[in-house]
């Protein structure tokens, strides 16, 4: 099966230009962008003489200058050319011209010019060493009881979904673009909070009663939830606070266990706690194998730092913790090695996806990870790292879009699998060439 090249910019050979998306098949999983080779031509401090104009080299030649064929044999053919009778060819290109002022210089003596493989785009096409297609995003989407959708102020051109209307059209708009993987973010009710975020597990909640209905509509959807108390919680942390403020660990992961089963239940394919718990990867995977579900797996959030990027998610969630800050289960972000505890906890007590977060400051963490352990990974592109690159394109200081393939590429080239990642409809209509 053909591989097919995507690309964004108009600067390829028609032949390794990406098709468009009536052409495009979803459920194929090898798309490939490439990180758009066209350069503003840079500017060479001009002499006083007016530029010369630039000879325009022709790329390729019209098929009506093919010659007609004159109905000769091989054999003559050869003849022809042995008694000195050689049919024309294009002459050797004159050499292009430098500027004028151009300094006259010996060449350097390189026996390697790693120039040569970019000099053009079907040479940089053949040795990009990394890829990315739909087929790598999940997209996470929050939802809510109402039936409008209500814009994220700190997030633009995200909202809480109405979870029987607007959901479903973003389920499928992505859909279209083969981004075949969600992740479901609750907005629940503050009057359901509680301490003990009870919530988190009614059968009936907003979170089940989503899956079932995402289920029924779209078979063959890949349902990711996740596995926190902290949308439940009135106290707005992952796990059960203790009168002097300690987060509990063995009781929030009987929650927790709780909470997977219940969405397992509904239909969910994946699993991810997001808690940083002690322990619960493996309880959760007793949990769901004792209720039946030994094929629903678990991507456990194994290098979740304690993160300002966080930010504008805890706004679209109005999750914000009460009092104090996550430190004392979320990482501290100064740490390497420590991912690297989390990680064999998290292999020896059977996650199947190892999930690091945030994304773009945290590469080394992938990298890592990616050569220390054959699972796969995800990494989660948070909200104040959307945010930051929304802003900035909003404010015309970055080009949006090359600034978002261009993060989600490096994602890749670290190590992750799969990306999380709030422009995964926007950037799977970039990758097969649909405009917003
Ligand atoms: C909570 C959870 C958080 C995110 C995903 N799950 C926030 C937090 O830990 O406070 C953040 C995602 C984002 O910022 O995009 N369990």
């Amino acid at each position: 099966m053909a591989s097919t090249t995507f690309n964004a910019s108009s600067s390829l050979p028609a032949t390794l230009k990406g098709l468009d998306c009536n052409t495009y098949k979803p459920t194929l999983g090898n798309l490939r962008f490439i990180a758009s080779p066209n350069k503003k031509p840079i500017a060479v401090p001009s002499s006083s003489s007016p530029a010369p104009k630039r000879r325009v080299l022709p790329l390729a030649r019209a098929t009506s200058d093919v010659p007609v064929k004159t109905g000769l044999s091989d054999a003559e053919c050869e003849a022809a050319v042995a008694a000195g009778n050689v049919p024309e060819a294009p002459p050797v290109p004159p050499t292009p011209l430098a500027p004028a002022g151009t300094p006259v210089v010996p060449s350097l003596p390189l026996s390697r010019r790693p120039r040569r493989n970019r000099r053009s785009p079907a040479l940089r096409a053949a040795f990009q060493e990394t890829t990315i297609s739909p087929a790598n995003f999940v997209y996470p989407l929050f939802i809510h009881e109402g039936e409008e959708d209500t814009p994220i102020g700190a997030m633009p051109g995200c909202y809480r979904l109405g979870w029987r209307h607007g959901l479903l059209e973003e389920v499928a708009k992505a859909r279209d673009v083969g981004v075949n993987s969600i992740v479901l973010f609750p907005k629940v009710p503050d009057a359901l909070k509680t301490p003990t975020g009870d919530e988190a597990y009614n059968e009936n909640g907003l979170v089940p009663r989503t899956i079932r209905l995402l289920k029924d509509k779209f078979p063959g959807l890949v349902i990711y939830t996740d596995v926190a108390l902290d949308p439940y919680s009135s106290d707005g942390h992952d796990g059960i606070v203790r009168e002097d403020g300690v987060i509990m660990n063995d009781e929030t992961v009987h929650q927790l266990c709780k909470q997977a089963v219940a969405q397992a239940r509904a239909g969910a394919d994946v699993v991810s706690p997001s808690d940083m718990m002690d322990g619960r990867v493996g309880a959760i995977r007793d949990a769901l194998d004792d209720a039946g579900f030994q094929h629903v797996l678990i991507m456990s959030y194994t290098a979740k730092y304690a993160s300002s990027f966080y930010g504008p998610f805890r706004e679209a969630l109005d999750s914000n913790p009460r009092f104090g800050d996550k430190k004392t289960y979320q990482m501290n972000p100064a740490n390497y090695r420590e991912a690297m505890v989390e990680v064999h906890e998290d292999e020896s007590e059977g996650a199947d996806i190892l999930l690091v977060k945030p994304g773009l400051p945290y590469l080394d963490i992938i990298r890592q990870i990616r050569d220390n352990s054959a699972l796969p990974i995800a990494a989660y592109q948070v909200s104040g790292e959307y945010s930051m690159i929304k802003a900035g394109g909003m404010l015309k200081m970055i080009d949006e879009e090359k600034v978002m393939m261009e993060s989600l590429l490096c994602l890749r080239r670290a190590g992750a699998d799969i990306i999380l990642t709030y422009f995964a409809l926007q950037a799977a209509r970039c990758l097969c060439g649909k405009k917003r």
